[in-house]
């Protein structure tokens, strides 16, 4: 098979040296990387390190083996452009069909998906012009990433730094892993839920769950490569996902609240959250000493999902999950379908699991499902990884949303 043919444009900005780490992602994970850095973006990496990693010439300029025509070929023949850093300017010229060297020129001719990265101070990204060159590259189907929040060039911090490389390398993978199909989720703004509630009983000590949050950042990940603007409230500590804002949570109360807040502008909820039922009446200020006995009592927690489904907004699309196993009351889609109709959802996620060693099971990196609708669909999901099985899901939410 022929590798996947994937571009990637560097714009001069100082996250150009993170750029470095993404070929290498790409090139080790069995791509064929063609690297277009603009002329300033060879003032933080000269074009040795690119052409060294890459096994492939580099140029900035459209004036560089003019007889293959390159401004033409490179972009032609691609099956998946990133510019990571995307600067101001980069996205500036993107957005007005500008093309003064190779980089910008392959934008125009690209017609497989295109990523862009951005990276700079807030400053630069909060400007109306920057937001407004995001909103057109946005309406033409371009998957612009969010910028992570922390640590910018100098001492100040905010949003505007490159995501971690490696996640954009995932994202990259989950996109060629669609093929040509263009990302269908630009411009929806979605939520989801991720990793197992903790309940404390002390400042030491939480109720928790065997949930590891890797089926919800999967879902996070695959609904960002699609282009949605996606909120992500988790309990778990696994790497942010690229383009993805991260709302950190403890307890179900902590989780209801993120959860309700962010789904006010939100045109699809996917609850993967493993929300414990229930937490300790109390909460100790401080660390409880070692009794006899000890009897905990317990208070439920409120139903996320269920409070969702009260506060549904108009067209919004609503997605549940159902870890079950079979009981003398029923099997576990007959418990799917009862738990669909009390939830009121538009979508339940049903997976069955079992003890350890379960293909299933906690923890692990595959998953196979049955998502049953409300309008009395079913889809089987085979065994296979949580990647695949989150654009399943989002393949099922995007045929739900209203049309633009
Ligand atoms: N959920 C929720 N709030 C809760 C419990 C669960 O929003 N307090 C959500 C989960 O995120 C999941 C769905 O509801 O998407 C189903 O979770 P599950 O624990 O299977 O549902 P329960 O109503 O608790 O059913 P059961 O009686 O089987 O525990």
């Amino acid at each position: 098979m022929d590798r996947p043919r994937v571009v990637l444009g560097v714009a001069g900005g100082i996250a150009a040296y993170k750029a470095v780490e993404l070929l290498r992602q790409l090139t080790e994970s069995g791509h064929d990387v063609r690297v277009v850095p603009t002329e300033s973006a060879l003032t933080f990496v000269g074009a040795p390190t690119w052409a060294a990693l890459s096994g492939q010439p580099v140029s900035t300029s459209v004036w560089d083996d003019v007889a293959s025509v390159p401004h033409v070929k490179i972009g032609q023949g691609a099956d998946l452009v990133v510019v990571a850093p995307a600067t101001a300017d980069l996205m500036a010229k993107a957005a007005h069909g500008l093309a003064d060297d190779l980089l910008t020129n392959t934008l125009l001719t690209a017609r497989c998906p295109v990523v862009l990265a951005p990276a700079m101070h807030t400053e630069m990204w909060e400007h109306p012009a920057t937001r407004a060159n995001v909103a057109t590259l946005r309406a033409r189907g371009v998957v612009v990433l969010e910028p992570a929040v922390g640590r910018l060039t100098g001492a100040d911090s905010g949003k505007g730094r490159l995501p971690d490389p490696a996640e954009i390398a995932l994202l990259c993978r989950r996109l060629l892993a669609r093929g040509a199909q263009p990302p269908d989720l630009v411009g929806r703004r979605v939520v989801v839920s991720a990793g197992g509630t903790r309940e404390h009983l002390d400042p030491v000590r939480f109720l928790g769950n065997r949930s590891s949050g890797k089926q919800g950042y999967a879902l996070a990940r695959s609904a960002a490569a699609r282009g949605a603007e996606v909120v992500l409230v988790t309990t778990s500590a696994l790497p942010d996902p690229a383009g993805v804002e991260v709302v950190r949570v403890t307890s179900a109360l902590d989780l209801r609240d993120a959860v309700l807040k962010a789904a006010t502008e939100a045109e699809a909820v996917v609850m993967a959250a493993a929300v414990a039922d229930y937490r300790p009446a109390q909460r100790l200020a401080a660390k409880r000493k070692k009794t006899a006995t000890l009897t905990v009592e317990l208070v439920q927690n409120p139903d996320v999902l269920a409070e969702l489904v009260a506060a549904r907004r108009p067209g919004q699309v609503l997605v549940g999950f159902a870890a079950e196993t079979g009981d003398a009351d029923g099997t576990v889609l007959e418990h799917g379908r009862a738990k669909l109709a009390r939830k009121g959802c538009d979508l339940l996620v049903v997976n069955e699991v079992g003890e350890d060693g379960h293909p299933t099971g906690f923890e692990g990196d595959a998953n196979a499902a049955t998502v049953l609708a409300a309008d009395g669909a079913s889809t089987d999901i085979p065994l296979g990884s949580k990647d695949a099985l989150a654009d399943t899901v989002w393949d099922l939410v995007v045929t739900r949303l209203t049309p633009r």
